[in-house]
This record gives structure tokens, C-alpha cells and sequence, in this order.
């Protein structure tokens, strides 16, 4: 029973006294030209998973197009689980819209970890902005769907690019009047998406923030073999799965029974040693239901994996590691196989700034200064991308690995951010 006691503090009342948060569904009608990519098998067994990823990570290959066999028009009515907060109660002129990356969800902006102390949502709130958070489409509590045809970038970026038109006139009853100023910020794969909307409606963001990103793909097989991919719905089958949560309840049970003291920190202490942090993530709150993802939704596979992909040595607290971990969401392939479908030459006029960690993994190969004597840094490179923005600015965030907001040091970098917009005049 006290492992109930480990479980994902979430649910926790903000000490931010200042922040008053509303969730809410955002119901969006949006079509998209998706990718068929029927020559790739839907992962549906343990081993499935790694030959996916032998697939997509096979040298001087192009997993896309292997898989490919014609493009579809998918359309649908979906929900979209949104988090939108203000400072006091009281809307700002200005909102920042947060699209998270590959392993999280819309809680990555506003960790509860710690009494919120890693909360981008916080910084933000207190230099006067409003946020809108939301879990990408297909995962977390939005709807889910095919992961292979349709929960793609493609769709995904219009569902964001309609949000987008229902918080600029005001259609969402929740929120009420439209706001004038809309910031986009993303991370990783969540940049990505930010990129490729801001491209194909170059007039529907008054300034864009990529954090986590470059343009580099060279390092990107890493992220692809480091997770060491398996189905999420195995990989922790009360949250990600559709376990029932009472034999959730057994298994705590048949741990007491194997002489495991009920003191927490030793129970905390074995279950980190043996592995099982994965297979005991339950849902937040445990009466939540859930997640019950199908086949071909791929997860990291342990917490070792995630401090691969995500943090650097040193520069996290141990606990914040397993506190992602149990918290994490997964892949489709769908989205895994359009992740890179994005234009070279963006045509967006507006204020571009690049924000990465200083030994980010998938976007720099755990170096973002190491160019070899082409500039300043691989972020910096970005600016070749954009020959049309109004500013542009690459920042390196200093230790701190691809996962920014689990780093110590993770707010003073998020305050550069709103003093960045700041002098954008945003
Ligand atoms: C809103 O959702 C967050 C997770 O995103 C959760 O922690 C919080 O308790 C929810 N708040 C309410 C009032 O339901
Ligand atoms: C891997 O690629 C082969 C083609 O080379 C394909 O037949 C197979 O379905 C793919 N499997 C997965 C799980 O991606
Ligand atoms: C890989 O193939 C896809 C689909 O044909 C294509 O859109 C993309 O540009 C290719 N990527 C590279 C790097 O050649
Ligand atoms: C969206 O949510 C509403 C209310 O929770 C539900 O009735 C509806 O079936 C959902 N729609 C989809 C497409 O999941
Ligand atoms: C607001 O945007 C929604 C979604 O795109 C659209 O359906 C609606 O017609 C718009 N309303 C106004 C008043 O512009
Ligand atoms: C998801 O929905 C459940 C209720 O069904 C809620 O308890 C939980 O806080 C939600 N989580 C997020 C991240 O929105
Ligand atoms: C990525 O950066 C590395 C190091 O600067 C460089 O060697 C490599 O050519 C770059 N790759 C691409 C695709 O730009
Ligand atoms: C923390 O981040 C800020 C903002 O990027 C930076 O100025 C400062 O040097 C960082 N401190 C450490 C110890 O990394």
C-alpha cells in the first residue's frame, strides 16, 4: 500500500499564488495531407519495436520514403486537452501557445515536481503573459488515433494551426474574447511543428520560440536509437496501458508479501534498483483512467534511457529522472516517420528565437558548440533557414541536456526567454 505513496505527485495545488488555471477540451475540425506509410508493419510485439528502430536508423537510408506507398486526405473532428492560465484571474493581451516534444505532454510546460519550481508556465505568468498549454493531438488526454497513418506531424500541425484561429477570434467559450498577441513556443518535436506552421501560414504567429531545436539531422538516429523503443502499452501497463488498477493492487501486495519493508524510501530505494518503476507508473490521480494506447504508440524504454535522451549529468536532481519517467507519454510511428517533413526555407517574417541546451543530444549531438569552425554554435545555423525573419536570435542555454525543463537551472533560462520577447516588443 504505501507504494500508492510513490506514485506521480501530481495533482498538487500550485504555491504560486498568483496563477489561476482552467483545463478544459478544445473540440477542432481539421483536415490534412498525411502520409500512407503502409510498407512498414504496426509494431505490435515486444521485438517489432527494435526492428522499428533498426528501420529508421539505418545508415544512408530514408525511413520515410521506405516506408511510404502514397499520400491520403485524413479529416476529423478531434479533442484537443488544453491547460490555459493567467497570472491573476485576469486575462493578459498577450498569450504564449506551448507545444510540447516526443515523451511528454502538455505538464512538461508546469512540472509539479518540487512545489512547481521547474514550471515554465510560472516564469511566463510572472513577467505578464497568459499560456495555453495542450496535449499534441493523439497524445495524453487528447484524442488518440492510428498511429501510423494518422497521428502525424501533419495533422497535428492543424490542430494547432486551428487552435491557433479559435484563440485569436474568441470562439472558445472557456476564454472568451480573442486575443491580439499569440507567441508560439515549442520543444523538440513541438518546434518542429512550430516551424513547419509558421511556414505554411506565415501570418498566424507574432513571434516564434524553438526551444530544443536546430536543423541539423545528423544526430537525430541517436534519439531514434536511444530509446530504446518498445510498445508503451506493455512498457507501463496501469498508465500507458489498460491494466486494471486492482491488480495494480496485487502486485503491491505480492511486493509486501516478498518481505519488502513498507518503509517508502526502501521501498523507493528497491524499486529504482530492480527496474520497476515503469511497470508500477500509475495513472494521476490513480482514480484518472488509463491512457490504454493501441499498438504502434512506442515508448522510451526506462529511466536510463530518458537521462540519455533528455539530461545532463550533474546538472539534474536524481529524483526529477524517475519523476519524468513515470510521468512520460510515447511515439507514434506516424509521427516518428514525419518528424524530419519539414521545409528547408521558411518563409516566416516575424521574430525567430532558437533556445537549446548547451549539450542537447538529438539536435547537437550532446555538443552544440562543437561546429567545427561554422559559427557559433548548431543552433546558430538556423538562421540560414529563415531569410525572411524580422530578428533572429540562437541562445545556448549552458548545462543543461535536450530536456531544459528538468535542469537546475531551468527558470533563469526561461526568464531569457521572456526578456527576449520582451525586446521583440511581444
Ligand atoms: C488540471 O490538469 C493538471 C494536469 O495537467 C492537473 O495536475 C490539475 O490537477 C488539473 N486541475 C484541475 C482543477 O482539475
Ligand atoms: C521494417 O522495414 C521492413 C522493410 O525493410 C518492413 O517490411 C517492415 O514492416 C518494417 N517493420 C517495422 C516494424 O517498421
Ligand atoms: C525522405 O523521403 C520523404 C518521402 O519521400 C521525402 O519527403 C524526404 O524529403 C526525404 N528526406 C530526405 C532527407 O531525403
Ligand atoms: C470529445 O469529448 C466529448 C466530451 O468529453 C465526447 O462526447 C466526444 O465523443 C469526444 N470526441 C472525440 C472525437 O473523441
Ligand atoms: C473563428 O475561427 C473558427 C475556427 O477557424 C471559425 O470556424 C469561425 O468561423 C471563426 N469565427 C469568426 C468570428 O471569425
Ligand atoms: C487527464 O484526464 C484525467 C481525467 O480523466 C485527469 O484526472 C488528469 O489530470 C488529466 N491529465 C492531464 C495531463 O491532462
Ligand atoms: C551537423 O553538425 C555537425 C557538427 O557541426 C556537422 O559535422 C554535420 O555536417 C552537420 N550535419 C548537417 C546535416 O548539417
Ligand atoms: C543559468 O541560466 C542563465 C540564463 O541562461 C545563465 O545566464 C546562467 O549563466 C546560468 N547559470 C548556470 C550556473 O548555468
Amino acid at each position: 500500500m504505501v507504494l500508492v505513496t510513490l506514485a506521480v505527485a501530481a495533482g498538487l495545488v500550485s504555491t504560486v499564488a498568483a496563477k489561476t488555471c482552467q483545463n478544459f477540451t478544445v473540440p477542432v475540425t481539421i483536415t490534412s495531407r498525411n502520409a500512407v506509410l503502409n510498407n512498414f508493419a504496426v509494431p505490435s510485439s515486444p521485438l517489432d519495436a527494435s526492428t522499428f528502430a533498426l528501420n529508421i536508423t539505418r545508415q544512408g537510408g530514408n525511413a520515410t520514403a521506405m516506408a511510404l506507398t502514397g499520400y491520403a486526405t485524413i479529416s476529423g473532428t478531434y479533442n484537443i486537452s488544453a491547460q490555459w492560465c493567467t497570472p491573476n484571474g485576469q486575462k493578459s493581451t498577450g498569450l504564449q501557445i506551448l507545444t510540447h516534444g516526443i515523451g511528454f505532454d502538455k505538464t512538461y510546460w508546469d512540472l509539479a515536481f518540487n512545489s512547481f519550481s521547474y514550471s515554465y508556465v510560472n516564469t511566463a505568468l510572472s513577467q505578464g503573459y497568459d499560456t495555453f498549454a495542450y496535449d499534441r493531438l493523439g497524445i495524453g488526454n487528447s484524442s488518440h488515433g492510428d498511429p501510423r497513418n494518422e497521428i502525424q506531424s501533419f495533422l497535428e500541425v492543424a490542430a494547432l494551426a486551428e487552435l491557433t484561429r479559435q484563440l485569436r477570434n474568441g470562439t472558445i467559450s472557456t476564454i472568451g474574447s480573442g486575443y491580439q498577441k499569440i507567441v508560439h513556443v515549442g520543444h523538440s518535436f513541438g518546434s518542429a511543428q512550430t516551424y513547419a506552421l509558421v511556414n505554411q501560414y506565415p501570418t498566424i504567429s507574432d513571434g516564434i520560440v524553438l526551444t530544443g531545436f536546430s536543423m541539423n539531422s545528423s544526430f537525430v538516429p541517436l534519439f531514434g536509437a536511444g530509446n530504446n523503443f518498445v510498445l508503451a502499452n506493455t512498457n507501463q501497463p496501469f498508465r500507458l496501458g489498460n491494466q486494471p488498477i486492482s491488480e495494480y493492487n496485487q502486485a503491491v501486495q505480492a511486493l509486501g508479501q516478498a518481505g519488502i519493508s513498507a518503509q517508502s524510501a526502501q521501498v523507493q530505494a528497491f524499486v529504482r534498483q530492480y527496474g520497476l518503476t515503469d511497470y508500477l507508473a500509475v495513472p494521476s490521480p490513480m482514480t484518472a483512467p488509463p491512457l490504454n494506447y493501441p499498438d504502434g504508440y512506442l515508448a522510451n524504454r526506462d529511466v536510463n534511457a530518458l537521462q540519455y535522451l533528455f539530461l545532463l549529468p550533474n546538472y539534474f536532481d536524481m529524483n526529477i529522472a524517475y519523476y519524468g519517467e513515470q510521468g512520460k507519454q510515447p511515439v507514434t510511428i506516424g509521427e516518428a516517420l514525419t518528424l524530419g517533413s519539414i521545409p528547408m526555407m521558411n518563409k516566416y517574417a516575424g521574430p525567430v528565437l532558437v533556445f537549446t541546451g548547451s549539450n542537447d543530444l538529438p539536435y547537437c549531438g550532446g555538443d552544440c558548440l562543437a561546429t567545427g569552425g561554422v559559427g557559433p554554435s548548431i543552433p546558430a545555423a538556423v538562421s540560414m533557414n529563415f531569410p525572411s525573419a524580422k530578428a533572429f536570435t540562437a541562445y545556448i542555454q549552458p548545462n543543461s541536456g535536450h530536456g531544459l525543463n528538468f535542469h537546475y537551472n531551468a527558470t533563469a533560462g526561461y526568464s531569457y526567454i521572456q526578456n527576449w520577447l520582451k525586446t521583440q516588443g511581444l
